[in-house]
């Protein structure tokens, strides 16, 4: 039984203070979230910034053992400290990645054809219960607006929605641009608008040099960059630069960090471009001296 408390003249109420309360929460569109789910979204953006430099390695998932993840092990373990996100499979997750991890997870949530096969055809592939095991942050689906089974991948969202409403778990909806889609602000203005509409709490899509501003002003929760395509060091981070110019709260890059000839260097260029604003050249400086 605990002592009495004997010390009851002593309290102090601090009458002249008022009560703090918890005040506006700092990403777009998430101040009627849930505690938890904010506290899961301020994992994966920084409080300081408001932004986030998520390392995608998750490409397994639908083509296998893409170049540069051959050996997550040897190649991207090194690389995870830097990151503020690891977007990765729970495969990956259980057998290579240490459960010491400081560095937060977006899970990959949804998944089933192969590059063999029609990729919009996909289903939810994890069950909400191993994520929440798995202490994961956010979860990631890919949505096909435009493509063959595009309903299928927007209610594979919105029953992810759903059970993240239900249990704190945000959802970052993946605008995946069918070959047969053109890449241009319209068709991404579309595609973001619809998944923030349906419940995504944040939304990860492709940069584009007409109009990406129109995009993030017109998605009311934020928007992470997606990489694309390896590109020459400077390109990517001028790509990058000018994304979170026109809008966006970070990126999630793949094979622009992990298929650089220096990939640790890279993502410190690419983190400094997204906390700092530090100018491109700048920036690609900084790579090839570190
Ligand atoms: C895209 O559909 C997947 O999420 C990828 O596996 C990955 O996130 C892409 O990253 P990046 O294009 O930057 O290599």
């Amino acid at each position: 039984m605990p002592d009495v408390d004997s010390s009851g003249e002593v309290k102090n109420f601090y009458l002249d203070i008022p009560t703090q309360t918890t005040g506006q929460f700092y990403l777009k569109g998430s101040g009627a979230l849930d505690w938890g789910m904010q506290n899961r979204l301020s994992r994966v953006f920084r409080p300081a910034t408001g932004r986030t430099v998520m390392l995608a390695i998750d490409h397994g998932y639908f083509q296998g053992p893409t170049t540069g993840l051959e050996r997550v092990d040897v190649n991207i373990l090194p690389l995870v400290p830097y990151a503020d996100a690891l977007m990765c499979t729970r495969g990956i997750l259980r057998s290579t990645v240490p459960s010491s991890s400081a560095t937060p997870v977006v899970l990959r949530a949804s998944g089933g054809p192969s590059i063999l096969k029609e990729l919009s055809h996909e289903e939810i592939a994890i069950d909400i219960d191993d994520a929440l095991r798995l202490n994961v942050c956010a979860l990631a689906v890919q949505v096909f607006i435009g493509g063959e089974f595009e309903t299928q991948t927007v209610h594979n969202m919105t029953r992810l929605v759903d059970l993240g409403l239900r249990y704190g778990m945000p959802v970052m909806a993946v605008t995946a641009v069918g070959k047969e889609m053109a890449r241009d602000a319209r068709y991404l203005r579309m595609a973001c608008r619809i998944c923030a509409e349906l419940g995504a709490q944040f939304v990860k899509t492709y940069y584009v040099a007409e109009g990406f501003e129109t995009v993030t002003a017109s998605c009311p929760v934020p928007i992470v960059m997606a990489g694309g395509k390896k590109l020459p060091e400077l390109d990517a981070l001028t790509m990058a630069y000018r994304a979170m110019q026109e809008g966006a709260a970070g990126v999630d890059m793949g094979r622009n960090i992990f298929q650089s000839d220096s990939p640790i260097s890279m993502i410190q260029a690419v983190s400094k471009v997204v906390h700092e604003s530090m100018k491109p050249t700048e920036a690609y400086d900084l790579y090839k001296t570190s």
